[in-house]
């Protein structure tokens, strides 16, 4: 069995899958997607809720859905080898998760349902939405306020074949359950193939990671990790899975937010932005995300070099007039700014507190699928992420450090990509200078809608019946 220690530990190279050793069971019984994004092109989320009358047949329907399609992280690893070897293309990639109230409508008692708290309490909880910033419940879209159960997520590259395959799903299913929406997904690129949000930057970019193969080629990529490591400990991203039949049995908690993207506010309030600074757009822009839409960190450069590096941090920048504490890139992951702020707990300290904090981003997008347009409303990003405390990961980098106008210090203002603002940020008037200029950007994001889902081991989904 895997020891505390193996879940506290980086291992040198990661975990390998081509030769797993003692990883071998927990990556069989674990699903595909937490360790690494599924990479499909496409992607179906269908959102169910349980009829009451059909519990057992709701449990034999799970068994073989999670038989037949439901993708381990170990599975998912052979076929992309298979692929690169053999250039033969993977099977329909899928992944079953439950809700807290899916598990009670389950027949599940309390004390086997995952504890962690937000996932207790569900994203609609007057609590947890005050602390996010939310919008009423009754604002979001009418499925979201829905009582969910589970959410059943199929992906392949072919479109024909996805759909084919979520037209025989939904028949087998309607038997059990109500599908309250099917949501589609698909991944937007530039010109270039790079996989990018609708606001045209190129985005997955920096990720924690945990598979040998990512870390080697992040390693070859980034002179072995000098400036920022990316190397993550299981315990971020995995919990044991209460139900789980194997010794070894992990799942992951998922948080689903449905956010609707303004691309034509965004650009045009980018260009007063730049109007204001007396900079180019693609500055301005920068300055907001904190990469250019190339992926150039704006604190390694002021223009864009095509540079999609992830090895920086901000220890030369910490006046912040290259990138400025609020761009969302240094709110959501501040790369040591803590522990520049304050002198306790000492940076080293500070810093892997940070990085606790850390989440696996799984987004795709939805709506409009040519980046030349410039929609309003109706496009957007489904967000995903997957981590081992809710409360601690997304819901802390979204409270504590996007949301709130004091930190990194007082007076730095909120993220400008994902938050109300509640004081106008201050901008550099020129890259590199101290000199800045108030402005404040408005959020072009909005919230419709979301929930936390657990995403239990395979043998449990197996044995259910
Ligand atoms: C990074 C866009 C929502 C957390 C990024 C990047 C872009 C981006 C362009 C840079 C590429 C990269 O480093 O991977 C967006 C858009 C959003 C959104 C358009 C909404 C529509 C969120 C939310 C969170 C979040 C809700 C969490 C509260 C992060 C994190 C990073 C990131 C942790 C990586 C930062 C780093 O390690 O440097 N996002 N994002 N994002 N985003 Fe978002």
């Amino acid at each position: 069995a895997l020891t505390e220690k193996d879940l506290q530990e980086i291992p040198e190279t990661g975990i390998d899958p081509e030769n797993p050793g003692k990883y071998q069971e927990f990556l069989e019984d674990l699903q595909g997607n937490i360790l690494k994004g599924h990479g499909r092109d496409y992607s179906v989320h269908l959102f169910l809720k349980w009829i009451p009358e059909q519990v057992e047949p709701a449990k034999q329907w799970i068994k073989s859905f999670a038989q037949t399609y439901v993708t381990s992280a170990r599975q998912q690893a052979d076929e992309a080898l298979k692929y690169r070897e053999q250039n033969i293309c993977g099977s329909v990639f899928a992944n079953c998760l439950f809700t807290r109230k899916g598990y009670q409508a389950l027949g599940f008692e309390p004390f086997q349902i995952p504890k962690d708290q937000p996932f207790r309490m569900g994203m609609k909880n007057a609590q947890i939405r005050e602390s996010l910033g939310d919008p009423e419940v009754t604002e979001w879209e009418q499925y979201f306020r829905e009582e969910i159960h589970a959410l059943i997520l199929i992906a392949d590259d072919n479109p024909d074949t996805l759909s084919k395959t979520v037209e025989e799903i939904k028949a087998q299913l309607c038997e059990v359950a109500v599908i309250i929406h099917q949501q589609d997904g698909f991944i937007l690129r530039n010109n270039k193939r790079q996989v990018i949000e609708h606001f045209g930057f190129v985005d997955g970019v920096s990720q924690p990671l945990f598979l040998k193969r990512d870390i080697v080629n992040a390693q070859t990529k980034d002179c072995n990790f000098s400036l920022w490591d990316p190397r993550a400990p299981l315990d971020i991203i995995v919990v044991k899975d209460p139900n789980g039949k194997k010794t070894d049995s992990y799942g992951s908690y998922l948080v689903y937010r449905k956010l609707e993207q303004n691309v034509k506010g965004f650009r045009e309030d980018k260009k007063q932005l730049a109007n204001t600074l007396g900079i180019n757009n693609d500055l301005a822009g920068a300055l907001v995300v904190g990469r250019f839409p190339d992926g150039t960190p704006v604190t390694k450069s002021k223009v864009p070099t095509s540079t999609l590096t992830n090895n920086f941090n901000y220890q030369d920048d910490f006046p912040a007039t290259k990138c400025p504490f609020h761009a969302h890139i240094r709110k959501t992951n501040p790369r040591g700014d803590t522990g520049r702020v304050e002198s306790s707990p000492g940076f080293d300290e500070a810093l892997a507190m940070e990085k606790n904090h850390r989440i696996a981003r799984r987004a795709m997008s939805y709506g409009e699928n040519d980046p030349n347009q410039t929609p309003e409303t109706g496009s957007g990003l489904l967000f995903l992420c997957f981590q081992a405390n809710i409360e601690n990961q997304f819901n802390f980098i979204q409270a504590r450090w996007s949301n709130p106008d004091r930190f990194v210090q007082v007076g730095v203002g909120s993220d400008p990509l994902i938050s109300k603002p509640k004081i106008n940020q201050k901008w550099p008037k020129q890259w590199g200078e101290a000199e800045t200029e108030d402005y404040g950007f408005k959020l072009w994001v909005s919230m419709k809608g979301g929930e936390y889902f657990f995403a239990p081991s395979l043998s449990f989904l197996t044995c259910l019946a």
